[in-house]
């Protein structure tokens, strides 16, 4: 069954073991995606994987909050749901990868639709109820799809024609070379606004997760501290600011400082974490 709603919404892929880290990255991703809401123009966001595209996209809908809502089942009359839904403006849609233009014309529609309905209670709980869904209800401002490098020429035609047909903006999220590949349909990338490229994390910002993982494991972190600042520069070296190798890289510190019962994150502790690590180039 293709259009069931809890098939739509899928489990937080990748949800992070660290809470979410407000990086520049992400206001910047924010400002990107508040842009196309407001003029109503597709975006299109690219970058390498790990970098945080899919977390921003799920901090910016509050996706974990509102899909795992809309995921569970139909609302009663005077349900409110999540306080996310206060100023909820944006839907997150993640294609599966075999998604056919048929199975992306049943779910955007029911996605949105259901969205916009469970606003309108959220708003007005003692009002009418979802019922049939009418016009007045459309409560949708930006549809954002993940991983859009998964939709094929028919796919992306499909998305066109619904944002032609809706009041919304839109944005593509996928790898590098996403861009490229959309300027083959004229179409489509006429109506193109802006392109955003998702950097991995500045030296800086870097630093500033850093300081997260140390506090964590009940250390600080010490500019003034060599083998602080050594240990750093190492992360730095292997991780490329890749948001994604940083947690996986600390997953595997704090095991090497258990096994060891070691209380200082050396590079020499950072080297051996990486070398546990099968590390796929981003
Ligand atoms: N802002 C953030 N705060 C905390 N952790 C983050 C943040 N951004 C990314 N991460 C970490 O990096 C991992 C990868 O992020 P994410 O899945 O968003 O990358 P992506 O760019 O969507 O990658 P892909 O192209 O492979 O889909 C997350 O699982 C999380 O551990
Ligand atoms: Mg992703």
């Amino acid at each position: 069954m293709p259009h069931r709603l809890d098939d739509l919404i899928d489990d937080a892929p990748g949800r992070p073991d660290l809470d979410f880290v407000f990086t520049k990255q992400h206001r910047r991703f924010a400002e990107f995606a508040d842009a196309c809401r407001r003029e109503r123009y597709i975006g299109v966001c690219y970058g390498p994987p790990g970098v945080g595209k899919t977390l921003s996209a799920r901090q910016y809908t509050r996706w974990d909050e509102i899909g795992d809502w809309l995921a569970g089942g139909w609302m009663q009359p005077g349900d409110r749901g999540p306080d996310a839904l206060d100023d909820a403006h944006s839907v997150l849609w993640t294609p599966t990868v075999t998604v056919t233009p048929r199975q992306l014309d049943q779910q955007v529609p029911i996605l949105c639709r259901r969205f916009s309905a469970v606003v309108s209670q959220h708003r007005d709980p003692d009002g009418a109820g979802p019922g049939r869904f009418t016009r007045d209800m459309w409560n949708v401002q930006l549809l954002i799809v993940d991983e859009a490098d998964r939709l094929k020429p028919g796919g992306l035609e499909q998305l066109r024609d619904y944002f032609d047909r809706h009041p919304i903006g839109l944005i593509l999220i996928g790898m590098p070379g996403l861009e490229k590949r959309l300027a083959r349909y004229p179409q489509l990338y006429s109506r193109v606004g802006f392109a955003h490229r998702y950097e991995p994390l500045s030296a800086d910002e870097l630093r500033f997760v850093l300081t997260h993982h140390w506090q964590r494991l009940g250390l600080t972190l010490s500019a003034e501290d060599f083998t602080d600042t050594e240990a750093v520069a190492a992360v730095a070296r292997i991780t490329n600011g890749n948001f994604r190798l940083v947690q996986r890289l600390f997953a595997q510190i704090t095991r090497i400082l258990d096994i060891n019962q070691l209380t200082t994150v050396t590079s020499e502790v950072v080297q051996a974490a990486r070398d546990a690590l099968v590390i796929g180039q981003p």
